[in-house]
């Protein structure tokens, strides 16, 4: 027996869904290109979660560049540690995640979180060999690896820029003017769907690990002192949980529980995530992933990206794999904080008080020039650290003298010279950094994942027949319009009801080519929902044939009804 995936790639490829790209050039590894049904899936399924994730909950979409200067990189911590764990072989020259290489042929389960040292201990120890030659790995150096795309902006090097590895950073450095967009209030959230780059070591299985991809993703800015969000709505949806502590489980269980207990309970501890979660699942359930192949799992702790407090997985099963499809993160303030510090600009939203409050606010006498010759002319010095003192230790104040370090060198200032006061404020509220939490998305796992779990195969008059079963919103043909035999009157006919049910909204598919048996299994195997036939009888009493894909069931319908019944049945 073929594996799914096998015989799903073959049937991406002559059907239109996606195929290697560049291949009259030899072809790369880990880019794909996503041909005429592949194009209009992922569109639907993009239109999807716009609808869902953006339009329904209130959140904005932007549409920011991908490529992106090095200080944003800087800030953002993937210059330093954005990397993978690279190992290459001695005798054929393949590069390949030493991580991967790990988890494939040992009991360790989180390599990528291991110290390199480590990683290449167990290489040694356990014989570990080139999965392309065979050629054993031990006594290799393992090197980090930095995933970004590296470019130039403009002539010359003077200004290095990078692909984005991820759509979020595209948000983030806009917050400054976001946040007046959403007039300073949270929590609001925005989203983007767009093109991510990474240059993984060794891309594989198809489209799930490629090397330019597009994320969906939703930046969820919140004030962390917030209460949190309203969980009626998705307190009762059922979820399989895979969270640490229960991962090491013998038996691998999952734990079946609702979204409203585990966030009581404190499995997901922040109600933030268990909303999305909740909605994600819901979504995913309506695009077609099948929820019995379907799970959540918490990262174990050296699993985490550098920015993410916690992090939570949507998992579909794929051949008997678990493969990541979104990562639900709290980044907390990580990412608005690093912008503040790289750039100087305000990442901050006011935060205002029920009621104003008075505050004591311990202050420095702001001119101390008189002060400059001892400090070799540096007043200003003098007073930023009297003023960090002041707010700091307000107590070091009390005695005669107060003790300041500058350059390393401890000075004594006579208290009554530093003009130190303590005064009374009524203030409305503060600056705050806001918190995040990331629902982030992968188009193309998630398409990858609804194309595998709605493939089937099943018997039709005796005869094999493969078909997708697509959920009817998203499927990439709505329907498929055949005269039933060569003739210029069934074919004007079709025609014209092809014409109609386009510009009906509907996406249609006109075939006059071959027997009617093969252009419906055409269909079939593209997961067009439904077909329509017209026959002579159609010439004499307006009728046309129905076929619906999964049960073949045929019903004669008047083709005045057909742009209505079609529409009603995408929309569900
Ligand atoms: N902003 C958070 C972030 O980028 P991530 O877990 O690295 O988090 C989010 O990526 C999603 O993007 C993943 O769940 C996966 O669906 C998709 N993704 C990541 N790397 C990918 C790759 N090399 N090929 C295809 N999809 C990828």
């Amino acid at each position: 027996e073929q594996a799914t995936s096998q015989k799903l790639t073959e049937l991406a490829k002559r059907r239109g869904y996606f195929f290697q790209s560049s291949s009259a050039y030899g072809g790369v590894g880990g880019f794909y290109t996503f041909g005429p049904q592949g194009a209009a899936l992922k569109g639907n399924l993009e239109d999807a979660w716009r609808e869902r994730f953006a339009v329904s909950e209130g959140n904005m979409e932007i549409d920011a560049p991908t490529i992106m200067p090095e200080p944003v990189f800087e800030s953002s911590g993937h210059l330093d540690t954005f990397d993978d764990m690279l190992i290459e072989c001695p005798e054929c020259g393949e590069s390949h995640r030493a991580d991967h290489i790990v988890e494939d042929n040992t009991e360790y389960e989180d390599a990528e979180s291991l110290p390199i040292p480590e990683v290449e201990e167990i290489v040694a120890e356990y014989e570990l060999v080139c999965p392309s030659c065979g050629a054993g790995l031990a006594g290799q150096a393992i090197d980090d690896f930095n995933l970004m795309f590296a470019t130039n902006i403009g002539p010359g090097d003077a200004q290095p820029g990078y692909l984005r590895p991820e759509t979020a950073q595209g948000i983030f450095v806009e917050f400054p003017r976001l946040k007046e967009y959403a007039r300073n209030t949270l929590p609001f959230g925005v989203t983007q769907i767009g093109r991510a780059y990474r240059n993984e070591i060794s891309p594989r299985r198809s489209i799930i690990r490629t090397r330019e991809f597009t994320q969906a993703e939703l930046e969820y800015f919140i004030d962390p002192e917030d209460e949190g969000p309203d969980l009626s709505s998705v307190e009762d949806v059922s979820v399989r949980l895979y969270a640490v502590g229960e991962q090491q489980a013998d038996d691998g269980s999952i734990r079946e529980t609702t979204i409203g207990e585990a966030v009581a309970d404190g499995t997901i501890a922040d109600p933030w995530v268990g909303y999305f979660l909740g909605v994600s699942q819901e979504w995913y359930a309506s695009v077609g992933v099948d929820m019995d192949r379907f799970r959540f799992r918490q990262h174990l702790a050296g699993e985490r990206a550098h920015y993410a407090s916690d992090c939570w997985d949507a998992e579909s099963e794929i051949d008997g794999n678990w493969i990541e499809i979104a990562g639900f993160a709290h980044r907390g303030d990580y990412d608005l904080s690093k912008h503040a510090e790289g750039s100087g600009d305000r990442f901050t939203v006011f935060r205002q008080y029920d009621d104003p409050q008075t505050v004591e606010r311990a202050t420095v006498d702001p001119d101390m020039s008189y002060l400059g010759p001892e400090f070799g002319g540096d007043a200003g010095a003098v007073v930023d650290a009297l003023e960090d003192l002041a707010v700091s230790d307000r107590e070091a104040f009390e005695g005669e003298h107060v003790e300041i370090e500058l350059a390393g060198e401890s000075h004594e200032i006579p208290v009554e010279k530093t003009g130190f006061s303590v005064d009374e404020e009524t203030i409305a509220g503060e600056h705050i950094i806001p918190h995040v939490i990331e629902p982030s998305f992968g188009v193309d796992r998630l398409l990858y994942t609804v194309l595998h779990h709605a493939y089937a195969e099943d018997e039709v008059a005796g005869e094999e027949r493969t078909y997708l079963e697509l959920e009817p919103e998203v499927a990439p043909t709505f329907v498929g319009v055949f005269p039933l035999q060569s003739d210029d009157d069934l074919e004007a006919t079709a025609r014209e009801i092809a014409t109609e049910l386009r510009a009906a909204g509907l996406s249609v598919t006109y075939d006059d080519s071959g027997n009617i048996g093969r252009r419906y299994r055409r269909q079939d195997e593209v997961g067009t929902p439904f077909c329509i036939t017209v026959d002579y009888e159609s010439l004499e009493d307006g009728t046309v044939t129905v076929r619906e894909r999964d049960s073949t069931a045929q019903k004669r319908l008047p083709v005045d009804d057909l742009a209505e019944t079609l529409a009603a049945l995408r929309a569900g």
